[in-house]
């Protein structure tokens, strides 16, 4: 089999890239102006492009492309095979080959009507008791039924996990914290830095605190410290009985065996299984902080959304759907233009989380060098992805994305309506993203300024090129539904890169050396004795001066 960048439709496209690569979006425009028309104006596609599924409206017309580009896209994911593997994934393939597992998360969220057999198992079937056992603990939590040790009702809500097992919650909370139960409080620890523990409990009563302890496998260093203190600092707040543990931590994990060694009943346990990658499991129980905050109604909202994006990418042809094009063209920029980053800019503070959240989604998933046959890659495959919210990168990094030398494609994600309206802040909030992707395209050139009486020394200061691409994610409102909707649109273009790019974007094997030698370096810190150092020098040289630092030889 011919290597992607050998097949015929890659070829193709690289000779198309050459032809078009130096025409400007001023001239794109210009000779096709009904490409960013929506509506009954608009021209048939693929003239005009813009798409729309499940509540998003997406326009791709800010891009470096022709009416052409996106068919000869297409053809490359035909002939890399992605409709087949995207159909393995649905059909619940062991598509994660390296670690040999299905790829479901998109059972997650299937409807209780359906019905999908992996292994003998309907897990459609499971998905939904475990979420029916959420809801009933969610209602009692929520309703002030479940009683701390001492009687009385919880009030905080501590989730500790970290990446997939935090990024998602924290995300999905910050988000949807409009629609959350404003009298429960919800604090997030990730991180084993002692600090990240101090500062999310110091001032909790732990008689009002429950504890979701979420980690897909039960032994995440991180994690697992995280919640041994919280453990601790339970007890010693509530007079050291034992028993306390029942009613003040809840474990979400696939390992029962870990979570009762642990110390939590697993009856106070909530599954999932390991065909749900810890960055793909926000809608799993891993949401459980989520279901908590919004109430299952919400959660389920959310979980519709979800589904309804699911749906559009599994059978909407590649130039119609949304995920697939956004992931064809962020492979475009990747692969033609040589771009090492993507910028995910939300028009919401409500997102502010999102680009964090997307950056494990991304970056742990298409950060690979091998093929799914374990070959190294002649291509380059993920892109750093990265952003915050607007308006605040205005008035920090986008003067390079402006006018530095790098081409860093952007996503602007807007939405029509405010969940806080406050005057006319939502108009101003969203002319920012109008005008921010129509300065990027457009830029303003040295003739404009000219005219204007600029300086001529300070004509090339003041000029914009232009030519730099945008996506603009329009949303009429961020709902739960919605937020599912978004989530999965940047879940299944993760897909198609990935697929393109024939590798496997549901392992993660390149986190795990720093966690062995972390694991091999603790005693060495620690040890009373001097250890004995087998490092390089540089890093036996720093653990020496840590030691000193401690007060140890
Ligand atoms: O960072 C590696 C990783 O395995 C992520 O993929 C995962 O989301 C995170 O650690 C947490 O893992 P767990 O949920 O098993 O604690």
């Amino acid at each position: 089999m011919p290597g992607l960048t050998e097949t015929s439709a890659w070829k193709t496209l690289a000779g198309h890239h050459e032809r078009i690569a130096q025409v400007h979006l001023r001239e794109l425009f210009r000779d096709h102006p009904g490409r960013g028309e929506s509506g009954p104006e608009a021209p048939p596609a693929p003239e005009n492009l813009v798409a729309e599924a499940a509540g998003l409206y997406f326009d791709y017309s800010k891009n470096r492309i022709t009416v052409e580009t996106l068919p000869l896209l297409a053809a490359v994911a035909e002939e890399a095979s992605m409709p087949a593997r995207r159909e393995a994934m649905f059909a619940g393939e062991r598509i994660n080959v390296s670690e040999d597992r299905s790829v479901l998360h998109v059972a997650l969220r299937m409807p209780s009507s359906r019905s999908l057999i992996i292994d003998g198992v309907d897990v459609v079937k499971e998905v939904h008791a475990v979420l029916k056992r959420m809801s009933a603990f969610s209602e009692e939590v929520r309703s002030g039924r479940w009683l701390g040790h001492t009687g009385k009702a919880i009030r905080n809500v501590v989730n500790i996990g970290i990446g997939g097992s935090d990024l998602g919650p924290v995300m999905a909370y910050e988000a949807l914290k409009g629609y959350s139960m404003r009298d429960l409080t919800f604090r997030f620890v990730s991180n084993v830095d002692g600090a990240d523990f101090h500062e999310s409990t110091r001032d909790l009563d732990p008689a009002e605190t429950l504890f979701v302890v979420c980690s897909k496998t039960f032994t995440t260093l991180e994690t697992m410290t995280n919640a041994h203190t919280a453990r601790e600092w339970c007890l010693a707040g509530l007079g050291g009985d034992k028993d306390a543990v029942a009613r003040h931590f809840v474990a979400v994990s696939t390992n029962a065996e870990g979570v009762s060694e642990f110390g939590i009943d697993t009856g106070n346990m909530f599954g999932f299984w390991d065909w749900v990658g810890g960055r793909y499991s926000m809608d799993s129980a891993i949401g459980l902080s989520t279901m908590l905050a919004i109430g299952p109604d919400r959660f389920q909202d959310m979980l519709d959304g979800f589904h309804e994006m699911d749906e559009h990418f599994r059978e909407t042809p590649l130039t119609r759907n949304l995920p697939a094009i956004h992931g064809l063209l962020s492979l475009w920029y990747r692969n033609f233009f040589g771009t090492r980053t993507q910028a995910v800019l939300p028009y919401s503070e409500y997102l502010h989380r999102f680009p964090a959240y997307l950056q494990q989604l991304t970056m742990e998933s298409n950060g690979k060098s091998v093929t799914l046959a374990g070959e190294q890659v002649s291509w380059q495959t993920g892109a750093v992805f990265w952003g915050e919210a607007g308006t605040n990168g205005q008035h920090s990094f986008y003067q390079l994305i402006h006018q530095g030398t790098e081409l860093i494609p952007c996503d602007f994600i807007g939405f029509a309506h405010a969940l806080s309206p406050l005057g006319n802040h939502q108009d101003l909030l969203i002319s920012n993203v109008f005008a921010q992707a129509e300065a990027l395209a457009f830029g303003k050139t040295p003739e404009e300024l000219q005219a204007e009486g600029v300086a001529e020394a300070l004509v090339p200061h003041k000029t914009f090129v232009g030519n730099r691409p945008t996506n603009t994610i329009m949303v009429d409102r961020l709902t739960p539904r919605s937020l599912g909707a978004l989530v999965a649109f940047y879940e299944h273009s993760v897909f198609t890169q990935g697929a393109v790019w024939g590798i496997d974007s549901f392992d993660q094997w390149g986190v795990e050396l720093g966690k062995v030698l972390a694991r091999k370096i603790i005693p060495e810190l620690e040890s009373a004795d001097v250890p004995d150092l087998g490092h390089d020098t540089s890093t036996s040289s720093l653990i020496r001066r840590y030691r000193r630092a401690k007060g140890l030889s």
